[in-house]
């Protein structure tokens, strides 16, 4: 046990001064992201990358992700091409990590020794401000325990990471809630190996082709040594049984409201009125996905603390912003689906 220091992140440049400090120094310090908290370390310190996947109970052979202040920054850590700067131009800063292959600079204790590079450059002018006051890159995975849910709120972060980590720079909840789109380059197109706000659509408007990974869709694929090391590990789930139901919100409901036991159920504001036996955790419209993305994680985790046995969803469509939900969504349910 180490004692976590916490700092607000609406506090002056002296805050992150020293966070920054931390960092330089070999520490650990988790940052709010505009897609999910971030657990930081110096990516450049090959000694300090260890204490992330100790901290979080991660495999070592998952690779981090390495975030950088500006776009340009990336040349820095990795070989960048013109397809990276034209969608840098476009969608940096913001929610897209481009794997690229990588320099010599960054150790493989950060890569899980494969020798490209994920390269992301925050919006969040928080997660902004400490990367330039650390004054080197910061390799971050998500602030919490490997196999829970990603934080999305301060509060995640505390009960996740409280005296494993140096210090918390603690904020509101992230804007989006899921982790950011990663995408591999092809030529002049690209693979996404997984989705997030940034969706394929937008990506092909700056590119010739987008492919998406067969592991994305299909969680079959878990434990066959996909593209992206972390799709091969059960992530994101509830304790809890989570289960997709393929369905409309009428036969939803009528479902959920026959199942025995504490079950609770993600609906939208104008279904919930037919919910009446179960919890509702409520997002907002729904066909909002959205407003889902901004909800799911925190959901799961409120889902545990309330001792629910059955958390039930209905399944999301596969187009835009969904895609990234039906990812999340058929893993953290380990592909139970029913159709009713
Ligand atoms: O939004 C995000 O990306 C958040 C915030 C903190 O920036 N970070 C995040 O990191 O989600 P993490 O470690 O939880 O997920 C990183 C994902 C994993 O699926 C990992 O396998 C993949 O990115 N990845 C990282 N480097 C890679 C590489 N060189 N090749 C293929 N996949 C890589
Ligand atoms: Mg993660």
């Amino acid at each position: 046990m180490i004692e976590t220091r916490y700092f607000s992140a609406d506090g002056d440049i002296s805050v992150y001064r020293e966070c920054g400090r931390i960092i330089r120094k070999g520490g650990l310090v988790a940052f709010p992201t505009e897609t999910v908290y971030g657990l930081g370390v110096n990516a450049l310190d090959k000694d300090a990358i260890p204490k992330v996947f100790e901290a979080k109970g991660r495999p070592s052979d998952n690779p981090l992700i390495v975030h950088v202040a500006y776009p340009d920054e990336a040349e820095k850590i990795a070989h960048v091409n013109s397809t990276y700067k034209r969608l840098a131009e476009r969608f940096m800063p913001g929610p897209l990590t481009v794997i690229l292959p990588k320099k010599e600079i960054v150790p493989k204790e950060v890569t899980g020794g494969l020798d490209t590079v994920g390269v992301r450059c925050p919006s969040d002018l928080s997660a902004h401000k400490l990367i330039c006051e650390a004054n080197v890159p910061i390799a971050a995975p998500s602030a919490n325990l490997s196999g829970a849910p990603s934080p999305t709120a301060a509060k995640h972060v505390i009960c996740d990471m409280d005296g494993r980590i140096d210090a918390a720079l603690l904020s509101g909840e992230c804007s989006f809630g899921l982790e950011s789109t990663v995408i591999a380059l092809k030529n002049d197109g690209a693979v996404i190996l997984r989705p997030g706000a940034v969706t394929k659509e937008e990506l092909l408007e700056e590119l010739s082709f987008v492919e998406i990974s067969p592991a994305v869709t299909d969680p079959a694929m878990v434990g066959e040594a996909p593209a992206s090391p972390g799709m091969k590990y059960k992530h994101y789930s509830p304790k809890c049984d989570f289960i997709l139901l393929d369905c409309n919100s009428e036969k939803f409901a009528e479902f959920a409201e026959n199942q025995k036991g504490r079950i609770a159920v993600v609906c939208g504001e104008d279904e919930s009125h037919r919910f009446k036996c179960c919890e509702t955790y409520i997002y907002g419209r729904t066909d909002d996905y959205k407003a889902l993305s901004f909800s799911l994680f925190a959901f799961f985790r409120k889902a545990d603390e309330r001792g629910i046995e059955k958390l039930y969803a209905r399944l999301p469509e596969k187009e835009g912003y969904g895609l990234a939900l039906y990812n999340r969504m058929i893993r953290a349910a380990a592909n139970r689906i029913l159709k009713v």
